[in-house]
């Protein structure tokens, strides 16, 4: 979701001028945008470092360049990050980055201190310029925020509460992108499965989008298992152009732990959902988000964390040590984990998830899917992209460029990409 809402932020500085300095890290740039995470400590510490390093180097050179800090840090700390970062110009939270150009205009005629957290009711997407996006996947916003407060979490507090944004601006956004291009939408929303426009839930979006001309692909994340509905699960059976993959955090393998975690379903839930999806698609891809070291999680939880692990089998996995932050429900409890513990069960979990995703690649070697090239690989002729089930496939031939849907026999595989060998140019882009 950062990605997307720095692309948006770059689009809407650039119908006011600005232009993208193209540098990798901003040597020359007048004005640099930080945008921040704040979903664990580490990603806020990230930031002072960066804002210190950023500032030291162009003092260096001579030069003081405008720094904006935006994002969920923005919006956690708000003016406490100018105290603590003097370098700091503007501070604004991710509903109000549509006011940028606004902001940016107000600091050059002197201002300072320019703070922006509001979180307006008219959704800023709709004074956000066109997309301009080039290459063949994009992102694109649904929905966004989060009333689920599990206990661990700022999202909701970060992004604010749950807002669908209505399905016609959702088909005008994606035509945008087909027009310039784009073959893939992935459809982002903290709780994407809880869109809704109306009687619309989040079946009958992916059935829209789907019926527009040019949208060869679609992917959404993330979901949560409470917001599954049935028309969702139908879709991965009824709509070809979804793809095989199902992102499903879980979290946790615990029942105590979940019921800790605030999380509003147990794993027998969880379990009756990929058995439902699975056999709707019985070749999806599933993948979750892991959480260990929760406060008060026992040798015993976690072991029942490796069992669903062991169950379920996944495609791959983002497996997380328990960060407490401020304002959070289960930051205030007194039985945190160690952190050697936490180190303990992180390394274990995932030395089984990555044995899990290997198995997953493997058992595709000697099968053909379509691959969307994405983007050159490192040596010449080589090319990188998509399998259905989002695994990177490389993929050496002369005849290809960016945007290509072409159809190949995977021949080998690693824990994190296969190699594929042509065997029909399917359709150019
Ligand atoms: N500590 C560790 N991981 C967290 N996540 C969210 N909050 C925390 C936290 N406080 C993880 C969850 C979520 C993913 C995006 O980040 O696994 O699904
Ligand atoms: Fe955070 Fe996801 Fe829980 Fe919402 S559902 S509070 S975004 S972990």
């Amino acid at each position: 979701m950062n990605v997307y809402d720095a692309e948006r932020m770059s689009e809407a500085l650039q119908a006011h001028g600005m232009a993208e300095s193209g540098e990798s890290d901003g040597e020359t740039a007048d004005v640099l945008i930080l945008n921040t995470c704040h979903i664990r400590e580490k990603a806020a510490e990230k930031l002072y470092h960066e804002v210190g390093r950023i500032s030291a180097r162009a003092r260096e050179d001579g030069r003081k360049p405008v720094i904006a800090v935006t994002g969920c840090v923005a919006q956690a700390e708000g003016a406490e990050i100018i105290r603590r970062a003097k370098a700091v110009d503007l501070v604004v939270g991710p509903q109000a980055y549509h006011r940028l150009p606004e902001l940016l205009a107000r600091q050059s005629a002197g201002e300072t201190g320019l703070v922006d957290l509001d979180m307006p009711i008219s959704p800023k997407f709709d004074v956000l310029p066109a997309r301009r996006k080039r290459g063949p996947s994009a992102f694109l916003t649904v929905q966004e925020g989060c009333d689920k407060f599990c206990a661990f979490c700022v999202v909701p507090y970060t992004r604010g509460g749950e807002a669908s944004r209505p399905l016609d601006a959702i088909l005008a956004e994606a035509r945008q992108l087909v027009e310039g291009g784009v073959r893939e939408i992935t459809l982002l929303g903290q709780n994407v499965n809880a869109w809704a426009d109306g009687n619309k839930g989040f079946g009958q979006m992916v059935e829209a989008i789907a019926a527009l001309p040019g949208v060869d692909r679609i992917r959404y994340t993330t979901s949560h298992p409470r917001d599954v509905t049935e028309a969702m699960i139908r879709a991965h059976a009824d709509i070809p152009q979804l793809m095989p993959y199902l992102h499903l955090p879980v979290q946790s393998g615990s029942d105590r732990v979940l019921a800790a975690m605030n999380r509003k379903h147990d794993r027998d839930f969880y379990f009756g959902l990929i058995d439902r999806f699975r056999a709707a698609r019985p070749d999806l891809a599933i993948t979750s988000d892991f959480i260990v070291g929760f406060p008060g999680e026992t040798e015993a939880d976690f072991a029942d964390t490796l069992s669903l692990v062991e169950r379920v089998g996944y495609a791959q996995a983002f497996s997380f040590k328990y960060s407490p932050r401020l304002g959070t429900p289960a930051a205030e409890r007194t039985d945190q984990i160690d952190e050697d513990v936490k180190s303990e069960r992180l390394h274990r979990l995932q030395t089984l998830l990555q044995e899990q995703s290997l198995a997953f690649n493997r058992q595709s070697v000697g099968s053909s899917c379509d691959i969307l090239i994405e983007r050159r690989g490192r040596h010449a002729g080589q090319w990188i992209g998509k399998s259905p089930w989002l695994q990177s496939v490389v993929v050496t031939d002369p005849s290809l460029s960016v945007g290509d849907l072409v159809r190949v026999e995977l021949v080998s595989a690693g824990p994190n990409s296969l190699e594929g060998h042509l065997l029909t140019m399917k359709t150019a882009a």
